[in-house]
C-alpha cells in the first residue's frame, strides 16, 4: 500500500548517494565515477530487494505505533520521523506465529464465524472478543497497544483474552502488509472493527492521530477486505458523537449528521461516508454502530465515570460541567454487556459481502444503528450514584461546559436496532456502575490499597 512506497530506505538512499559523490567527484575520471555510481546503485537496489522480499514484515509492521485501539502521540512522532520505524523489529510472521493465528481464529461451533477483531485490547474489543470466543466463534485480535491511556490496562485485558484462547496480534491497521498476511492465513468471514482513536478533547492535542486511525486506518482495512477472494462482512464502531449539535431528541439514524462538534466526531462521520463508498464500489457488507457513552468493568480511564471514581476515592475534586443557564449535561450511558449484545446482533444479521478480489458482483448491505440505553442521565446524578456506591462524598467543582467538543446531551432512539438486531438494553446506570466499581476496586486495590489508576 501507499506507505510501503515511502517507508523504509529512503533516508538510506540519500545518504548513500550523497556519500558516493563528494569523495569521488572531480578527481576521478568520468567513467570511473560512473562505474562507482552504477556499483552503488546496484548495491542500493540489492538492499531494497532484500528489505522487501526477504522480510516484508519488518518493513511495515514496524509502523505499528498507532491505531489498533486508539492512536497516540507516538503516531505523530512516527510521521515526523519515518526512519524510526525501520529501527523496530518485526513482531509477526513465521510458522509458529501463523499457527497461533490459525488456532485462535478456528471456528468451534456449527455455523460459527471467524472474526478479526481490531482494537481487541480496547474496552469494547476485549468484551466482544471474549463473548464471540465463548459461543464458539473463531477470534483473532489485532491491537497496537498505544499509550493514549495506560497500556498496562490493555495488557491486562490481553492476558484475560489469552486465557480464553484469543490471540492478539500486535500491529497497526495502517499496516497493509500485515493485514494482507492475516487474510492469507485466515479467510475471515467477519471483521469487527473497533480500533480507533477515541476521546473528544484529545483531538486538540493530537489531531493527526484521529485522521491516522479513524480515516486512514479504516481505509487501509477496507482496502484489504475488498481485495479478499471471499470478502468479509464488516461491523465497525461509529459514534453517537456524529449527532453533534443536533437538538432534536431522541437521536434517530435518519436524522442529518452534518454538524460534528469535534474532530473525533468528524472522523467518525467520515468513516460512515467511506463505508458508503466501499459498499457502493466493491460490494462490501458494512454495518456502523453508533455507540452511546459505553461504560463498565475494564473501561477506559479517560472517561468521566472512570476518573470520577478514582478522584472521589482520592479525595480530589471533580469537574462537573453544566450548559448555558445552568443547563443539565446528560449522557445516554450504555452498559458494556448491552453493547456486546448489540455487536453480536449486528454480526449475526450481517449479510455476506457480494464482491471478490476487488470486483463488485451485486448490491450489498449497508447499515447504521444507534446502540444506546434510551435514558439520558444528568452527570450530577452519575456522581450521586457513585457517592452512594463508594460511600464517599465527592468534591464537586461545577463549571461551564467548554466548547471544545463535548455536546450537552445525548439520547438514542434504538427502535431500529431493536427491530433489526433484537437489541434491548437491560442494565440501568445504578446496576452497571455497581459492577464497574466492584471491578475497579478489585483491579486497582485488591488488598485495599490506595487506588492507583491513571
Ligand atoms: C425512532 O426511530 C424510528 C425509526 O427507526 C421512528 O419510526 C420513530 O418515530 C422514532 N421515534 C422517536 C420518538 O423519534
Amino acid at each position: 500500500m501507499s506507505h510501503l512506497d515511502h517507508t523504509p530506505s529512503t533516508p538510506g538512499k540519500f545518504k548513500m548517494d550523497k556519500s558516493a559523490y563528494p569523495y569521488h567527484g572531480g578527481r576521478l575520471r568520468w567513467h570511473s565515477s560512473l562505474a562507482k555510481l552504477t556499483f552503488w546503485s546496484f548495491v542500493f537496489i540489492g538492499i531494497i530487494f532484500i528489505f522487501f522480499y526477504r522480510s516484508p514484515s519488518s518493513v511495515s509492521s514496524s509502523s505499528s505505533s498507532s491505531s489498533a485501539t486508539t492512536t497516540t502521540s507516538s503516531s505523530s512522532r512516527f510521521h515526523s520521523d519515518p526512519s524510526r520505524r525501520s529501527l523496530r523489529t518485526s513482531s509477526w510472521g513465521g510458522p509458529a506465529w501463523e499457527k497461533k493465528v490459525q488456532t485462535s481464529a478456528r471456528i468451534r461451533s456449527r455455523n460459527g464465524f471467524s472474526v478479526l477483531v481490531t482494537g481487541a485490547a480496547g474496552f469494547v474489543g476485549t468484551h466482544v472478543s471474549a463473548a464471540l470466543k465463548r459461543r464458539g466463534d473463531g477470534v483473532l485480535g489485532l491491537d497496537n497497544f498505544n499509550d493514549y491511556y495506560d497500556p498496562t490496562l490493555k495488557r491486562a485485558r490481553q492476558e484475560l483474552l489469552e486465557r480464553s484462547g484469543v490471540f492478539i496480534v500486535e500491529g497497526d491497521i495502517n499496516d497493509a502488509a500485515l493485514l494482507k498476511k492475516l487474510f492469507q492465513v485466515v479467510p475471515f468471514t467477519h471483521v469487527m472493527h473497533l480500533a480507533a482513536q477515541a476521546g473528544v478533547r484529545y483531538a486538540m492535542q493530537n489531531p493527526s492521530s484521529y485522521v491516522h486511525s479513524n480515516v486512514a486506518g479504516f481505509v487501509s482495512l477496507l482496502e484489504v477486505c475488498k481485495e479478499a477472494t471471499s470478502q468479509p462482512a464488516i461491523v465497525w464502531a461509529s459514534s453517537s458523537s456524529v449527532y453533534g449539535l443536533n437538538t432534536k431528541v431522541p437521536f434517530s439514524e435518519k436524522d442529518k449528521t452534518d454538524q460534528p462538534a469535534s474532530l473525533y466526531a468528524a472522523t467518525k462521520k467520515a468513516g460512515e461516508e467511506i463505508a458508503h463508498t466501499y459498499n457502493h464500489i466493491y460490494g462490501l457488507s458494512l454495518t456502523g454502530l453508533r455507540f452511546f457513552t459505553v461504560y463498565g468493568p475494564w473501561g477506559r480511564p479517560d472517561m468521566a465515570y472512570f476518573f470520577f471514581t478514582k478522584d472521589i476515592l482520592n479525595g480530589k475534586s471533580i469537574p462537573i460541567f453544566e450548559g448555558e443557564n445552568h443547563g443539565t449535561v446528560a449522557r445516554d450511558f450504555t452498559y458494556i454487556d448491552d453493547i456486546v449484545k448489540g455487536c453480536l446482533g449486528a454480526l449475526d444479521t450481517a449479510q455476506k459481502s457480494t464482491g471478490s478480489g476487488g470486483k463488485k458482483k451485486g448490491p450489498a448491505q449497508l447499515r447504521v444503528f444507534n446502540l444506546g440505553n434510551t435514558s439520558p442521565v444528568p452527570v450530577t446524578n452519575l456522581v450521586t450514584i457513585l457517592e452512594r456506591i463508594l460511600k464517599v462524598k465527592a468534591k464537586r467543582n461545577v463549571m461551564k461546559l467548554p466548547r471544545n467538543g463535548d455536546v450537552q446531551f445525548t439520547h438514542a432512539n434504538i427502535s431500529l436496532a431493536h427491530r433489526e438486531l433484537g437489541y434491548k438494553p437491560t442494565t440501568d446506570l445504578q446496576a452497571g456502575l455497581k459492577k464497574f466499581v466492584r471491578w475497579y476496586l478489585n483491579y486497582y486495590s485488591p488488598a485495599g490499597k490506595k487506588a492507583d489508576a491513571r
